[in-house]
């Protein structure tokens, strides 16, 4: 154990007790008495003005649910720790994005520039109010962008919200939230209605500078990332013949332009989608079971273990967006298609447009009673789009015994998929230095939001779970050495008690 970072990953499974909640304030927003407001339109009214949709879409408070105090009773196992003296605590506010118990730590700031569509400056997003309160005059992107962006958008989050409920797990939530955040700026950014516009994040850039430029308190809030919004392209003109004929030339001239600027992570396409049947193919031995509907006969050998080739999948973010809730009833029990299946983990294992490596984590799972696919823990390769198994046999019970809550203890009985991304410490901390919790959690957050969003986009159910002892798993899928699971996102058909009255306030 070398550094603070992974001194705690090893140390906090849990949340740890908070002394004393009522030294923290009530979950607020943050307000800048004094301070200039610009009001952003709400997505309804125009809907074309790119930024007041972004934002709205990414921290906007945009749900509100009706609950009773019925709903409490998985988290608190008893009628009596129900507190009942407000009767207006069930009517709860909710946000495009999940947050560990709904503290929502995570703020937006804008650098804007002139074709941001709102006055040049640093802003604060206010999502209670949907406005921008400005910090600062003046054009500043260039201080975090590397290259040209028309806006960028800056992610922190406030640790005493967090801290006030979980203690020291404040930090990995802080962590996993914002790797969940970034997935959700990529999609909305990205879908439809933005054709021409993409966006690009970072999870490694000048915090130092970035938190003095918002005035922040480092003990107090964090800066996690930066995305840029890139201008839209401009029409390309007839190229002319080809210059390949001449590579000295043509190396002579990339040089004075890598210097030009700092150097910006080239921009990846999408995820490889895969494609084919589900088709279950032998390793050593077929595997039994297979050969429901949608599953075609055993092939070719990959390896020592057998693989799973999935059906073709196109997941879309951006629609799931607008539907994603976590769920609150676990859910049905009934069977999954291999379609939803191979669509949730596709968005799983989709590469992000950011400067993380690829496999910083890996895309493991488990699977029960999903047509063609033998119940068991798994590997998704996103590459080839198949599922290694790496354990054959139901689950569901050893789900169970390293679920903390009823819920997640429902949800491990009913349940068919549950996601858990493994992080390799040691190569991260080799790759990132102190940063590599950091942006590991980040990852991690960030590949079960996007399943959750796919999810969501074809009536697959979800929920993220942190109140999973992940740690008891880990011999499960064979981990060694420094490698963990993160964390657990569990996916199924939504129980039918579980949806609730909810209010979108944006679509
Ligand atoms: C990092 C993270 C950890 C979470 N952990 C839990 C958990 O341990 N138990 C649980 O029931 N829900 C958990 N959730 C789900 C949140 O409670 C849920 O997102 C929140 O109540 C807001 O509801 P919504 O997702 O419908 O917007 C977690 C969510 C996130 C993002």
């Amino acid at each position: 154990m070398s550094d603070e970072a992974t001194r705690y990953q090893e140390d906090v499974h849990t949340p740890t007790e908070v002394a004393n909640p009522e030294a923290y304030p009530p979950r607020l927003v943050k307000s800048y008495p004094g301070a200039p407001r610009h009001p952003l339109p709400w997505p309804p009214e125009r809907a074309g003005h790119r930024l007041g949709r972004l934002l709205a879409d990414l921290g906007g408070i945009t749900r509100a649910q009706w609950l009773t105090p019925l709903d409490m009773l998985p988290f608190t196992d008893s009628f009596e720790a129900i507190p009942d003296d407000d009767p207006l605590q069930w009517l709860v506010t909710r946000r495009p994005t999940p947050s560990g118990g709904a503290r929502y730590s995570a703020e937006w700031y804008v650098l804007a520039g002139p074709d941001s569509g709102v006055p040049t400056g640093v802003h604060y997003y206010d999502p209670a109010r949907h406005d921008l309160v400005r910090l600062r005059s003046g054009d500043y992107r260039s201080w975090v962008a590397t290259r040209p962006a028309a806006t960028v958008l800056v992610q922190t989050n406030v640790f005493w919200r967090l801290a006030a409920k979980y203690g020291e797990m404040y930090y990995r939530l802080a962590c996993l939230e914002s790797g969940i955040q970034v997935a959700q700026a990529l999609a909305v950014a990205e879908g439809p209605g933005a054709e021409d516009h993409t966006a690009a994040a970072r999870l490694c850039f000048p915090d130092a500078d970035v938190t003095e430029l918002l005035g922040l308190d480092a003990r107090e809030e964090g800066v996690h990332a930066v995305v840029e919004l890139l201008p839209p392209p401009v029409p390309s003109a007839f190229g002319g013949p080809s210059l390949a004929a001449f590579p000295l030339a043509a190396r002579a001239h990339a040089a004075v332009l890598a210097q030009s600027r700092p150097g910006a992570e080239p921009l990846r396409a999408g995820a490889d989608d895969g494609g084919g049947d589900a088709t279950v193919r032998g390793g050593e031995g077929e595997v039994e079971g297979e050969a429901e509907a949608g599953a075609s006969s055993a092939s070719a050998s990959h390896g020592a273990r057998p693989r799973v080739d999935l059906p073709h999948a196109v997941p879309d973010l951006a629609a799931g967006a607008r539907t994603r809730h976590a769920a609150m009833r676990g859910f049905s029990g009934a069977k999954m298609s291999a379609g939803a299946l191979a669509t949730v983990l596709a968005a799983y294992g989709q590469r992000a447009r950011w400067d993380l490596p690829a496999d910083l984590v890996e895309f493991y799972c488990v699977v029960a009673d999903v047509t063609g696919v033998p119940s068991g823990a798994y590997r998704y390769h996103p590459e080839e789009h198949q599922l290694e198994l790496v354990s054959e046999g139901d689950p569901r019970q050893r789900l169970r015994e390293a679920a903390l809550a009823a819920l997640t203890q429902q949800g491990a009985r009913t349940g068919n998929l549950w996601l858990l991304p493994v992080g390799d410490a040691e190569a991260a901390e080799e790759r990132f230095g102190a940063r590599w919790y950091r942006v590991q959690q980040a990852a991690a957050g960030a590949a079960l939001h996007r399943a959750c969003l796919a999810a969501a986009a074809i009536g697959v159910a979800s929920r993220i779970q942190n109140d999973v002892l992940t740690h008891l798993l880990d011999a499960w899928f064979g981990l060694e050495g420094r490698r963990r699971s993160l964390l657990m996102a569990q996916f199924g058909t939504e129980h039918p008690a579980g949806p609730r009255p909810e209010f979108r306030l944006t679509w």
